[in-house]
C-alpha cells in the first residue's frame, strides 16, 4: 500500500545565499514607545542586546550570507531595527519615510549608505511606508501592510516603482504593527509564506487564504513571541527561539529553523526581520 503523501520525508530545501543590511545596537534603548511592546520604564541590557544581535549577525555569515552594515546614531536608538529604511527589489531602492518623527531621520542615512554603495536606482517617496516592515517580496507579488504604519497610497508608489503587482492587507491587530511582525516569506521562488490570520483584517484574510492556500498558519501564541518576524534563505529559517509551535510545521515542510534570543530587541518591539534589511540584486 502507498503510505500517505503525509508521512513522506519533505525533501531538503535549498538555500540561496543573500546579502543583507543591519545596524548593530550600538545605542539602542527605549525612550520613547510607538508600539505596544515598547515601555520606556522597562531598562534595556545594552550588553546582551549587542550580545544578542551579534549572534545573528554570526548566522548569517556562518550560513554563507553577506552582512553589510550601517553606522549606528546615537540620536537614533530604534535604527538597529535595519528592515525599516528601505526596500530592495532587482537591485532598485524604495526609500523610507517613516510614521513618526522619533524615527524620521534614519530614512536619509539609508539612502546615503544606497548612494555610497553604488545603487543608482534610488527613489525618494512621497508617501509613508515603513519599508520591509510592510513589505515582503516573493516572486509574484509585493506584499503591503498598512493600518499602523505604511499607507496606501505607498503601495501604489511601490507598485509603480518596482512593476510588480502590490496586496495590501490590513492589520488591525496594534501588537502586529508591521507586517513582517505578522507574515512572513518562506521561501520567495515558489511563493510560500507564513502568517498569524488573527492580525489581519476578515478581507485581508481572505484574500491571504485565496493567494496563499498552503500556507502555513501560525497560532497566536507563536506570533506574540514574535515567530513571525523571520528571515528564510529558502531553507534556513532563522527566528525567535520561544516561538516553539513554529518549529515542527517548519521542519514539516522542508526547513531548517533556527531559533535565537532577542529579548532585549523585542524590548523595542523588533526581532529577527526588523533588524534585517534584505538587498535583493
Ligand atoms: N521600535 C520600532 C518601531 O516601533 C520597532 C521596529 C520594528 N521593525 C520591524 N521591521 N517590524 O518602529
Amino acid at each position: 500500500m502507498r503510505p500517505d503523501a503525509r508521512e513522506e520525508p519533505a525533501l531538503p530545501r535549498d538555500a540561496r545565499s543573500r546579502r543583507y543590511l543591519m545596524c548593530p545596537p550600538t545605542h539602542f534603548e527605549v525612550t520613547y514607545s510607538i508600539n505596544p511592546w515598547m515601555d520606556p520604564g522597562k531598562p534595556v541590557d545594552l550588553s546582551l542586546a549587542l550580545a544578542q544581535w551579534e549572534d545573528l549577525h554570526d548566522r548569517y555569515r556562518a550560513l554563507g550570507h553577506t552582512v553589510e552594515l550601517l553606522e549606528p546614531r546615537e540620536d537614533l536608538p530604534d535604527m538597529v531595527f535595519a528592515a525599516n529604511g528601505a526596500t530592495v527589489v532587482d537591485g532598485r531602492v524604495l526609500g523610507a519615510r517613516f510614521a513618526y518623527r522619533e524615527r524620521t531621520a534614519e530614512a536619509e542615512e539609508h539612502l546615503e549608505w544606497f548612494r555610497a554603495h553604488g545603487f543608482t536606482e534610488i527613489h525618494e517617496p512621497s508617501h509613508v511606508n515603513e519599508g520591509e516592515g510592510d513589505f515582503a517580496v516573493t516572486s509574484a507579488y509585493l506584499l503591503a501592510g498598512r493600518g499602523f504604519r505604511s499607507s496606501s497610497l505607498a503601495h501604489d508608489e511601490a507598485q509603480e516603482f518596482f512593476g510588480r503587482p502590490v496586496i495590501g492587507l490590513d492589520l488591525v491587530d496594534p501588537r502586529y504593527y508591521h507586517l513582517d511582525t505578522a507574515l512572513s516569506v518562506l521561501d520567495d521562488e515558489t511563493n510560500e509564506i507564513m502568517y498569524y490570520p488573527g492580525a489581519f483584517s476578515p478581507g485581508s484574510r481572505a484574500v491571504l487564504a485565496r493567494l496563499f492556500p498552503d500556507a502555513l498558519i501560525a497560532r497566536e501564541a507563536d506570533a506574540a513571541a514574535f515567530g513571525l518576524n523571520a528571515v528564510s534563505d529558502g531553507r534556513h529559517v532563522l527566528l525567535p527561539q520561544a516561538a516553539l509551535g513554529l518549529f515542527e510545521p517548519l521542519r514539516a515542510r522542508g526547513f531548517e529553523p533556527i531559533g535565537l534570543d532577542t529579548g532585549e530587541l523585542l524590548k523595542g518591539g523588533g526581532s529577527v526581520k526588523c533588524c534585517t534589511q534584505e538587498l535583493r540584486p
